[in-house]
């Protein structure tokens, strides 16, 4: 018998690909600052939160906004990414997510988001699997930021499990270590050289299936 007995799964660039809507929306707030910035910086925004986000643009930009300006301006950007995911459709869904999330369920574990979002909730009913998990975790219930493992464990205690019967599924090298650091295992979803120390990479969700999770 396997100890596993929860899968929690991270959204941006795990289930969902919202990355380019932050993308978008971030460069239209630069832009709008006079400025600009590269994709590649672009990369070191995932997993991180909104309003860090904000201040690693502004740093790139060479600009600087009192704590008040810096509210405004992540509202701001926030306005336009929430029109953009308004119109976020299921097929818009990363392949093999639903597939997973259904494989999991029908094993009877349990799921849980675990995201650093406070639009998770839109989003999973934008696309139409908010009723596929057992208990969403995200940026509305935690304080600190990964690596710090919080949004984890208390997503492994909504569900009434120990940290050790969860595995976690992260695109985010901060995802991966705030896994790690909560005491769980961790698939990490892309690139084996950045996503060290996790217990399994692979490309997405399709390329998961039960057999791999009870070997981890
Ligand atoms: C993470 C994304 O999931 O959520 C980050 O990878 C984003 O890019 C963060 O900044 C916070 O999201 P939101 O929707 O609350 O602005
Ligand atoms: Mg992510």
């Amino acid at each position: 018998m396997s100890t596993i007995k929860a899968c929690i799964f991270d959204l941006d660039g795990v289930i969902v690909d919202t990355a380019v809507y932050h993308f978008k929306a971030w460069k239209r707030l630069a832009n709008h600052l006079g400025f600009d910035f590269t994709e590649e910086e672009n990369e070191k925004l995932k997993g991180v939160s909104r309003v860090r986000s904000l201040q690693l643009i502004l740093e790139w930009g060479g600009v600087e906004k009192s704590e008040t300006e810096q509210a405004e301006l992540a509202d701001l950007k926030n306005s336009w990414y929430v029109e953009m995911i308004q119109e976020m459709k299921p097929d818009e869904i990363l392949p093999g997510a639903k597939e997973f999330l259904l494989a999991v369920r029908q094993a009877e574990l349990k799921t849980a988001l675990g995201s650093a979002s406070k639009n998770s909730r839109t989003i999973l009913e934008k696309v139409g699997l908010i009723e596929l998990f057992d208990s969403i975790i995200d940026g509305n219930t935690v304080s600190a930021s990964k690596p710090d493992p919080e949004v984890f464990l208390k997503g492994a205690e909504s569900l009434g499990l120990e940290p050790s019967a969860c595995v976690v599924f992260e695109d985010a090298i901060a995802g991966v270590q705030a896994a790690i650091s909560g005491g769980m295992k961790v698939v990490g979803i892309g690139d084996a050289q950045t996503l060290t120390g996790a217990n399994l990479v692979i490309a997405g969700l399709h390329e998961m299936n039960l057999d791999k999770l009870y070997k981890l």
